[in-house]
């Protein structure tokens, strides 16, 4: 009897220390220390810190600085500095943890990253966009203070075509465990078969085994469907014999409900491992059940359905949060292009952060998940040429294994317009590079994004290696395609490079503009106007684009093309072309500004991608008398759109196959102009534009009526000049004056026009016709956060957020 208390007993303890040791995950972004600028002895455990600036992680120090005319990354890096950073974090590890192992998480640290923990060295990463962890375990002071110490160089420039920021610019994690646990990203889900009524499911993980591994091991993977109800467990084990490399389960799933991009159902899937009945580790991964294909047509298909990628590009930077990840701004982002009909993402061209593609997961997006800008031949003097020698194959790995469970990710891209297409080596490496994701991952197609359509001038696609062949602009040539490359498939990797400045309007409307016209002018001002701007009229592309309409029109009539990807969903930072030098700093190819304000184009996307319906009447009405003006609408769902001058019909239009919109050119007269758009003679819908006055006062509206108080959540409030009769005013813009009470902070403001030299870290803004944006944190403590906006000769505007836990 009294044994029996005692086992019991013994077992209780046992549980109790056993729940308490399985794996922690600690958000490891607070209380960092920082100093810009290189201190050789800063990787020292005893280093004085004590006059370093205190942050919180993420962090980008380039975002943080004023534009520079001479910055050494040039107008393409954004005008804004690299240089040398370090990065100090003391934190205390308690005794009771000596027999757990501890390891760190980098998400992105751009770039050339080098690591200690208390004065040991743990290594280097050259590559600013992988994800990489350090083991920590043997070098920690247990019941003591630890101190961990991050050089991050980015003082050779330039290194990117683009910006890239500077620091720990994704998130950090601490994850902490018994020694006996999951190999990081070795659980890898698939499924191989969904036929009708249960889903086939297969799974493997890895153990790491620590020294004295009780042989008698189970692995458990239990299944919970989307509304969390347990479906499924499967159970493996070593029969308390051996220690296998791998553990494998494979059954299936009832009622399996499909991951879509309309409804991206997500499943879990909860590993755990038990050593002699003990907890040892656990982990959860969600996943969805889909499959992925290419029809006899070359059609992509999403779970047996043939489904056209309307994708576009995305590059990392957030805008005026510069390289920081931030989830609630890339949310934004894919809302807005949701809404846009945009059902797949191309992150251009590195692998995005980790939570963006539990967004994409969760948002119902395809993303194709892009290794490199560069493999060993140069696009700049000190970029990954470099280090691709000795660093590519970690690096892939590094991409495939972090993302290769995410339902999101469709397709793996090994490159974007590789220099190594062009000669033999590029039919190596492409072998070499395939190999190396196949290994990892066969279940996804590979790609390449590539410039050369003829087969025997391109030696990547001559590698026979890849699934699916990606074409970058030259739309002329999708029509030859399958001659050229028999049995291939196809997809449009990268379209239009098309340019436009919001709320830009210059006539005639239809004068085609390339600029630059060739290589030759890239580096002039040869082209372009006097403000640094260009027409929002989708009339100027680059000499190697086309205009968005024309783009689209080709892949859209190439049914042989599985979809596209529009250079660029949003604009981002550097790469300003036309325009060879500061004061342009960020791009103009965006659908969307860098504030995020779409541009008329975006309601040409969505007329043809969405099912909304769409009636979009510009430009504005402010115009001289005198003036021609080209009035132009976007429509869809509907047989023909009317224009009315001050109630006076400029006639009926129609689309017609070539054309996705329709134009009036009308002799301004001040007053409203109105369209409206009838199917089957009844009105579907009505838009006006009037002749405004001055702005008369200013309205903010915030995407959100409250913020989570963690320093993270982000609310955008747009600031708007409005007329007394509540228009917009576009044509008279303001100096604005940001100022915030309360528990917050402004984050950065943002008008979207790409040569406002003002740093995007100020409170003070003008609008870029008639709009600003302001970004609006917590300081981390709960309370009411007031912003005041205000400008010279208007009563300043407030809005209030409450932020809660
Ligand atoms: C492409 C390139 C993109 C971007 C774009 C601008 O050639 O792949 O990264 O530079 O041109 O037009």
């Amino acid at each position: 009897m009294r044994l029996n208390y005692i086992h019991l007993f013994c077992f209780l303890l046992l549980s109790l220390v056993s729940s308490a040791q399985v794996r922690k995950t600690l958000d490891f972004n607070k209380d960092w220390k920082f100093l810009l600028g290189n201190d050789s002895l800063a990787y020292e455990e005893k280093h004085d810190d004590s006059k370093w600036r205190k942050l919180n992680l993420p962090h980008d120090w380039s975002i943080e600085s004023d534009f520079k005319k001479d910055a050494p990354a040039t107008n393409q890096g954004g005008s804004l500095p690299g240089g040398i950073g370090w990065y100090r974090k003391t934190f205390f590890v308690p005794a009771a943890d000596s027999f757990r192992s501890h390891r760190i998480d980098f998400d992105g640290v751009y770039r050339n990253s080098e690591v200690w923990i208390n004065g040991h060295y743990l290594g280097k990463r050259p590559n600013g966009f992988v994800s990489f962890s350090y083991e920590l375990t043997k070098f920690l002071q247990y019941g003591k203070k630890n101190v961990i110490a991050v050089k991050v160089d980015n003082s050779h420039q330039p290194d990117s075509r683009y910006y890239t920021g500077s620091g720990i610019y994704r998130d950090v994690k601490l994850v902490s465990g018994r020694s006996f646990q999951f190999i990081q990203h070795s659980s890898f889900i698939t499924i191989p078969q969904i036929p009708n009524d249960r889903a086939a499911f297969h799974a493997v993980t890895r153990i790491r085994y620590a020294k004295n591994t009780n042989n008698d091991i189970i692995v458990e993977c239990e299944i919970y469907d989307p509304s969390g109800r347990k479906v499924e467990k499967f159970t493996a084990g070593n029969n308390g014999v051996s220690l296998p490399d791998e553990f494998s389960f494979a059954g299936s799933i009832p009622d399996p409900k499909r991951w879509s991009v309309e409804q991206p159902y997500l499943y879990k899937a909860r590993f755990r491992v038990y050593v002699a009945a003990i907890l040892m580790d656990e982990e959860e991964i969600s996943f969805g059940i889909r499959s992925i294909g290419f029809d006899g047509q070359g059609r992509f298909t999403l779970n047996e359905q043939p489904l056209f990628l309307k994708g576009v590009c995305l590059h990392h930077d957030l805008g005026a949060l510069g390289a920081v990840y931030n989830n609630e701004a890339a949310k934004r982002q894919l809302r807005i292009l949701k809404e846009m009909g945009c059902n797949a993402i191309r992150v251009s061209h590195n692998p995005p952060a980790a939570d963006f593609l539990d967004l994409c997961d969760k948002m119902g997006f395809l993303v194709m998940d892009e290794a490199f800008d560069t493999w060993n031949k140069k696009k700049n003097k000190f970029d990954y040429h470099i280090d691709f020698k000795e660093w590519h194959k970690a690096d892939l790995e590094a991409m495939v294994l972090r993302d290769r469970n995410h339902p999101s990710v469709f397709m793996w891209s090994i490159g974007n317009e590789i220099r190594n297409q062009f000669d033999s080596s590029g039919t190596t490496i492409a072998k070499e590079l395939v190999e190396i994701v196949k290994d990892l991952d066969p279940t996804r197609p590979v790609t390449c994004a590539l410039t050369e359509t003829n087969p025997e001038k391109n030696f990547i696609y001559q590698s026979n290696a890849l699934d699916v062949l990606g074409f970058n602009y030259k739309d002329y040539d999708y029509a030859a395609l399958p001659k050229r490359f028999p049995g291939q498939k196809f997809l449009a990797t990268e379209t239009a490079s098309a340019l436009e400045t919001r709320g830009v309007y210059q006539f005639p409307a239809d004068l085609k503009r390339i600029w630059p016209a060739d290589y030759k002018e890239q580096d002039t001002f040869a082209r372009g106007n006097a403000d640094y701007t260009c027409a929002a009229y989708d009339n100027t592309h680059a000499y190697w684009g086309n205009t968005h309409e024309k783009s689209w029109l080709a892949v859209k009539n190439n049914k042989h093309m599985a979809g596209l990807f529009v250079w660029s969903g949003f604009d981002y930072l550097g790469e300003p072309l036309p325009y060879p030098a500061y004061p342009a700093r960020s791009s103009y190819y965006g659908i969307v500004d860098l504030a995020g304000f779409p541009k008329d184009i975006y309601y040409m996307y969505q007329s043809e991608w969405s099912e909304k319906s769409v009636l979009h009447l510009f430009p504005h009405w402010n115009w001289q008398k005198g003036d021609t003006v080209d009035v132009w609408v976007y429509y869809n769902n509907a047989d023909e759109v009317e224009l009315y001058l001050n109630g006076k019909s400029l006639g009926i239009k129609r689309k017609t196959d070539s054309s996705l919109h329709i134009s009036w050119r009308v002799p301004f007269v001040s007053g409203t102009l109105r369209a409206i758009s009838r199917k089957s003679s009844k009105i579907l819908q009505v838009r006006e534009m009037r002749t405004t006055g001055a702005a008369t006062r200013i309205e903010l509206v915030s995407d959100k009526k409250g913020i989570r108080a963690d320093g993270r959540d982000m609310a955008f409030i747009t600031v708007r000049l409005l007329d007394k009769g509540g228009n917009l005013v576009s044509h008279l813009d303001k100096l604005l004056n940001f100022t915030i009470s309360g528990a917050g902070i402004i984050d950065g403001t943002d008008n979207g026009y790409p040569a406002d030299s003002v740093s995007l870290k100020s409170t003070r803004r003008k609008t870029w016709k008639g709009l600003a944006l302001g970004m609006v944190k917590s300081n981390g403590k709960k309370g009411n956060i007031t912003l005041r906006v205000s400008a010279e000769g208007l009563a300043p505007a407030f809005i209030t957020l409450k932020a809660t836990d």
